[in-house]
């Protein structure tokens, strides 16, 4: 049966060498929501987002303490198969990255990699994503052209497709927008709230009010300390510590 919280994460600490980059952080997220992680650079906003499904383990010389359950198996236990963790916890990078191939081989590269070959279950998939992410009328004409030649926010809808293809429990989203227009986030804003149906997305953002707008629940981080965690209305209307009152009002960045 599927858990109310997707993860719990038990006093996880990270140290890069020998700079403690993630300070005791306990939280637990909920399935089926949009949770946002904010605070000022460098607080450690990415190192929390990749000890999620471990990309953090191809970083040299990183060491984390605690425990991130995932539907109540330990993320870090020993014999967890890191494919199969990345696959379940998908991930979309700041800046749009599709590969140098067709819209088409964008998509089809991970479930083929997963041994699905048959070209009319591939075509399904490349539609279901792409109608996932509302890409598919912009593109449904010219699915073999290549994807680097698609604007930044259709490349960031497909990145995101093709992290659906495989079809993901969690979607965890490194800054998604910061490199994208107005009209191009507020499109990507707008699918996150569709997109939350069926994942449970957990986002890094820049900028709070994107959190305020899009999130269900937010995360402040400060120096590698998760400092609050509440349902996002109440964090930034009545923060309960005078350190997140400080930065939302905007008094450090
Ligand atoms: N690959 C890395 N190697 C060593 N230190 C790193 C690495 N990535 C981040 N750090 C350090 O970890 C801390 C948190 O960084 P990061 O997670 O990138 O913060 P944020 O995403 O909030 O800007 C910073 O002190 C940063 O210098
Ligand atoms: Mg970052």
């Amino acid at each position: 049966m599927l858990q109310e919280h997707v993860f719990e994460v038990e006093n996880l600490n990270l140290y890069y060498g020998s700079n403690h980059a993630l300070k005791n952080i306990n939280i637990n997220i909920k399935r089926n929501e949009i949770t946002a992680i904010i605070g000022p650079s460098g607080c450690g906003k990415s190192t929390f987002l990749k000890t999620l499904n471990r990309m953090v383990d191809l970083i040299p010389d990183v060491e984390v303490q605690g425990k991130i359950n995932y539907n109540q198996v330990n993320i870090y236990d020993k014999d967890v198969n890191l494919e199969e963790l990345r696959t379940v916890v998908g991930m979309v990078f700041q800046k749009p990255s599709p590969f140098p191939k067709s819209i088409y081989e964008n998509i089809v590269f991970g479930p083929r990699t997963h041994g699905i070959n048959k070209k009319s279950k591939l075509d399904e998939i490349v539609e279901t994503s792409l109608k996932d992410v509302a890409l598919w009328d912009e593109v449904k004409d010219r699915l073999h052209t290549p994807a680097l030649a698609l604007s930044g926010g259709q490349q960031q809808r497909l990145c995101i497709a093709r992290c659906i293809a495989v079809e993901p429990d969690v979607i965890l989203m490194d800054e998604p927008t910061s490199a994208l227009d107005p009209i191009s986030t507020t499109k990507i804003e707008e699918l996150l709230q569709e997109l939350k149906e069926k994942y449970s997305i957990f986002m890094v953002t820049h900028n709070m009010h994107q959190a305020a707008r899009a999130s269900d629940t937010t995360a402040f981080m400060l120096a590698g300390e998760l400092i609050e965690f509440q349902r996002t209305e109440a964090l930034f209307t009545k923060p309960s510590d005078t350190r997140t009152e400080d930065y939302i009002m905007g008094r450090f960045g």
